[in-house]
């Protein structure tokens, strides 16, 4: 069996040696920039682990990742032209570097590069592999869809809220599970103990975004500090913080939503106060940790030995208070 960091090798080097289109060089330059300055690669090793389960050969596994690492990419650099970010990983956004037009259609040309790799997958499951990988392409949009039509809303629910995330970002981890697991040759049954293992831990891992969003150091995180609380994204923590603030300080966080004119450092210091007061961060915490648990148990559940089983539990348990 392989351990995660060679598999994250692996899947870096497919992504170097992809060849590209010479002519589209204008558009390459921002996908070989996306591609080259850092990011965890879980999806690609979230796939690559739920295949070495099954099969002690990766290979032919390693293609298809890498298309889910290209994918995740494009809808990167499409979410920083939505949520006008403009620092990722520590790096200048494309958007940012390049143009708002420029990073439209190079993470356009990315998406049809990620289609190219999962063609890769070998015959026999290709097409049960490419229908489980458009369903949660078509998802993340949909959820990020949901994300700025929440910008406006005033009141979002835990529910709404859970079904956003889980389109935007459990999608993709569920699906790079199952992938994985159906490229291994796992039977019906554990591929969907896999797709819902990879939701659980995307749902957990989406709100940790939320938290490390407001808490995290931007020097690790790598993104500006504070960019939801601007833009009123309604995460975790502002859903959490509505619903059980009293009633001056509901009062106080709609003063601060409303606002049309604003210093963006006096309205996340107030925010952040009222989080503080409210004790956001710990309740996110509890609430992503209960999905890490989830996950855990869905794992138990899957027919392979518990020794085989142990990189899958290392990945659900380094998603617990990550710091990146
Ligand atoms: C960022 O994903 C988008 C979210 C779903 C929160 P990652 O945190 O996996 O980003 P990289 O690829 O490691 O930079
Ligand atoms: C996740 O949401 C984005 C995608 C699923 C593409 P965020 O907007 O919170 O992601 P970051 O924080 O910018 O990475
Ligand atoms: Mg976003
Ligand atoms: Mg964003
Ligand atoms: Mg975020």
């Amino acid at each position: 069996m392989y351990n995660p960091p060679e598999l994250k090798d692996l899947v870096e080097r497919a992504i170097i040696n992809l060849s590209y289109n010479s002519e589209a060089g204008k558009l390459i330059d921002p996908v070989k920039y996306i591609l080259s300055i850092g990011g965890k690669r879980l999806r690609p090793v979230l796939a690559l682990i739920a295949c070495n389960l099954f099969n002690d050969k990766v290979d032919e596994a390693v293609l298809p990742a890498a298309g889910l690492e290209i994918f995740h990419n494009f809808t990167l650099v499409h979410d920083d032209i939505i949520d006008q970010a403009l620092v990722r990983r520590n790096f200048p956004t494309v958007h940012a570097k390049w143009n708002v037009n420029q990073a439209i259609l190079s993470g356009d040309v990315m998406a049809f590069i990620a289609n190219d790799c999962i063609l890769q997958t070998p015959s026999r499951c290709l097409s049960k592999v490419f229908r489980v990988f458009n369903k949660a392409a078509i998802e993340v949009c949909v959820g990020q869809q949901l994300d700025i039509d929440f910008e406006k809303a005033t009141i979002v629910s835990k529910d709404e809220y859970l079904r956003m995330i889980e389109l935007k970002t459990g999608a993709l981890m569920a699906a790079s599970a199952k992938i994985g697991a159906i490229i291994g040759g796992a039977d019906d049954k554990d591929s969907e103990l896999l797709y819902d293992f990879g939701r659980n831990l995307g749902l957990a891992f989406q709100m940790q975004d939320d938290i490390l969003d407001v808490y995290g150091d931007t020097k690790v995180f790598g993104k500006v500090q504070g960019g939801d609380i601007v833009t009123n994204k309604k995460t975790f923590l502002l859903v959490k913080a509505l619903e059980i603030a009293s009633v001056e300080q509901f009062k106080l966080l709609q003063e601060q939503i409303s606002q049309k004119e604003f210093d963006p450092e006096t309205k996340i210091k107030k925010v952040t106060e009222l989080y503080d007061q409210l004790n956001i961060k710990s309740t996110t915490e509890n609430v992503a940790n209960g999905y890490i648990n989830t996950a855990f148990d869905l794992l138990e559940k899957i027919g392979v030995s518990r020794e085989r089983k142990m990189e899958l539990a290392q990945i659900a348990n380094s998603l617990i208070g990550r710091n990146h």
